[in-house]
């Protein structure tokens, strides 16, 4: 965690951390995987989410959530009037894990300074993160994510706060569609700050 500190605390633009982490060597998770995912979307855009990791998809495309879960992604953010290209994608972990494995409690605590490196350099008005893990790494929080979701939080970059709010991953919905309701709300909820509500 230190050498991706350092490494992290290196990058001045999106970019640089970009070449920073297709450069670091830290991670065990990258040389399993074909390639690092770093970001979809608008830097600077106003709304941020950070989900888990790539799966399959997302591995092969390079491009995060693009895959089942991304498409009903898509659509929740449709539901609320935001094209996805608009918004802004990452992951708290640049590199799929064999078997699309959660992470493990090491690899979150590796990968975290990137991330936070990240939410720093895009500076959005509104942070979302998608799941347990995200959640969980993002907060340094083990409340389990039922308990988490749906309640505003500071996000401290360090320079300063961000609101955010935890949901429910689209992954967990697929297979729990009767969950839809809470991560709805929750959308709504984002939509009604960045209207200034
Ligand atoms: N699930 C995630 O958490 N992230 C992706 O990029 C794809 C699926």
């Amino acid at each position: 965690a230190a050498a991706a500190r350092a490494a992290a605390s290196g990058a001045e633009t999106l970019d640089e951390l970009r070449a920073i982490l297709e450069r670091f060597d830290g991670c065990a998770l990258k040389a399993t995987a074909s390639r690092t995912v770093f970001s979809d979307g608008t830097p600077g855009a106003r709304l941020m989410l950070v989900g888990e990791a790539p799966g399959r998809d997302e591995d092969l495309s390079g491009l995060p959530f693009v895959g089942r879960s991304g498409q009903l992604l898509d659509r929740m953010l449709a539901a609320i009037g935001i094209d996805r290209a608009s918004a802004y994608i990452a992951n708290v972990i640049p590199w799929r894990p064999p078997g699309n494995r959660t992470p493990t409690p090491q690899e979150l605590e590796t990968c975290l300074p990137f991330i936070r490196r990240q939410i720093a350099l895009a500076d959005p008005d509104v942070l979302v993160t998608l799941g347990g893990p995200a959640a969980q790494s993002l907060f340094q929080t083990k409340e389990g994510i039922l308990r988490l979701r749906g309640r505003w939080l500071d996000y401290d970059t360090g320079r300063r706060r961000i609101r955010a709010l935890a949901t429910l991953h689209p992954a967990y919905l697929l297979r729990q569609p009767g969950q839809k309701a809470f991560a709805w709300r929750d959308f709504k909820a984002v939509r009604r700050a960045l209207d200034g509500g």
